[in-house]
């Protein structure tokens, strides 16, 4: 029997269709990736994560030179914001990619697996959908409305 899984996202043309919010974020994204540490790939993360009481983090991809030891800008922001503030609800998280020296071609970043699986673990803990925003630095940006949109047939704590 042959099944099809259908994956809903939303595409915005430009930075200017989202709404104030977004933008925020996608801003604080940009900044957070300026200051990545990414001498080896010279490729740059940013990444801002907004919580249901309104606040704002951000983060960037950390390199190293023994190249498994260096973490994604998404897992790099997670990790601090659930450290920090167990009990936050995370509602929005915004992702900007691209090498160091960006042209327009560059199309949007998505969250590499192992960031999909550690995303997932925070829509499960918390029990609410977290919107996902990627996007390069040409302002095309891609919304899902759940981390499990990028990852179907996903593990995760129901089946332990
Ligand atoms: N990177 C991220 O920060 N997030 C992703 O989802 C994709 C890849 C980083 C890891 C590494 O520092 C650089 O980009 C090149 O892979």
């Amino acid at each position: 029997m042959k099944k099809d899984i259908q994956i809903g996202y939303e595409y915005f043309k430009n930075s200017s269709e989202l709404s104030n919010i977004e933008r925020t974020l996608f801003e604080r994204a940009k900044l957070a990736r300026e200051n990545a540490y990414a001498p080896y790939s010279q490729f740059l993360v940013g990444c801002a994560v907004l919580l249901e009481n309104g606040d704002i983090y951000s983060g960037n991809n950390q390199e190293n030179a023994a190249f498994p030891s260096g973490l994604c800008a998404e897992r790099t922001t997670l990790f601090w914001v659930a450290a920090n503030f167990p009990k936050e609800k995370i509602k929005k998280i915004f992702v900007v990619g691209g090498p160091k020296e960006f042209s327009e071609k560059n199309p949007p970043i998505p969250p590499c697996g192992a960031c999909r699986q550690s995303l997932l673990e925070f829509e499960t803990k918390q029990n609410e959908n977290i919107d996902l925003y990627f996007s390069s630095m040409n302002e095309e940006v891609i919304k899902v409305k759940s981390i499990k949109d990028l990852l179907p047939f996903s593990f995760d704590a129901t089946f332990l």
